[in-house]
């Protein structure tokens, strides 16, 4: 049997000693799609969170069938995961556009050329040319949001988290987004509410619940998700 690309077993997530999510179990195979569903409060983004490291967990995380539990694990982990955070606001802190999306590919010690054509690919696929001069603030938070995916683009996960990326997109950028989903082939893990997109992606619908029996990865898609 192929090792899974992530493996989470009995994770159960913890905010300030609180237990937000328990004994969740999911498999995610290299170059898998889903969809991470559920309820307002039940804990998609602490389990995201605690994914990249920066939330503690009980149970167990594994990539690429090896155990992360150090620092240094998830040091090693962040550089193949990319998150994209619910808030834009989280996520984003250099001066300008053009900065943010070198960030992460410059921080890996790449050559200014590389680092220039990871920016200006990620920037062309989520339509930012004209804004990457412009202060990121001064954008408007739907500008925020496709800046705060292209800066994980250019870090070029292997697994992309992306929690409710279509947030305050218009029809066009929507569309950009949704369409980059199915078509990239990297393995993706999208949190998200988003009725359309789980309709357009057609992906296997994992569902996060309150209750411990439903608290585990499935196979079909949940009644509110159903396409029409
Ligand atoms: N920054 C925080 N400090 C303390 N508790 C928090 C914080 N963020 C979330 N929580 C709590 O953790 C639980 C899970 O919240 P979380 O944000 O993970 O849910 P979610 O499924 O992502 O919800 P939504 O669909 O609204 O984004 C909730 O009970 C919430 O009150
Ligand atoms: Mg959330």
């Amino acid at each position: 049997m192929k090792t899974p690309l992530l493996e989470l077993r009995n994770f159960t997530v913890l905010r300030s000693g609180k237990k937000v999510v328990k004994n969740f179990n999911l498999l995610l195979e290299e170059g898998e799609k889903a969809v991470l569903a559920g309820p307002n409060g039940v804990g998609k983004t602490s389990l995201a969170e605690a994914v990249l490291g920066f939330l503690p967990f009980e149970g167990e995380l594994l990539y690429r069938g090896r155990p992360v539990r150090t620092k240094e694990d998830f040091k090693l982990l962040r550089r193949k995961v990319g998150f994209v955070f619910q808030n834009p606001d989280d996520q984003l802190f250099m001066p300008t556009v053009r900065e943010e999306l070198a960030f992460a590919p410059a921080n890996f010690g790449l050559s200014p050329a590389e680092v220039n054509r990871r920016v200006e690919a990620a920037a062309a696929l989520l339509g930012l040319e004209e804004l990457l001069d412009e202060p990121t603030f001064s954008l408007s938070f739907g500008q925020r949001r496709l800046v705060s995916i292209a800066c994980v683009l250019t870090a070029e996960p292997e697994l992309l988290i992306l929690d409710e990326p279509t947030n305050g997109l218009d029809r066009e950028n929507w569309l950009r987004v949704a369409r980059f989903l199915n078509e990239t082939e990297k393995t993706v893990l999208v949190i998200t509410h988003d009725r359309d997109l789980v309709t357009f992606l057609g992906w296997r619908v994992v569902l996060l619940s309150g209750t411990p029996l439903a608290s585990s990865w499935r196979t079909e898609i949940p009644d509110p998700y159903q396409c029409d």
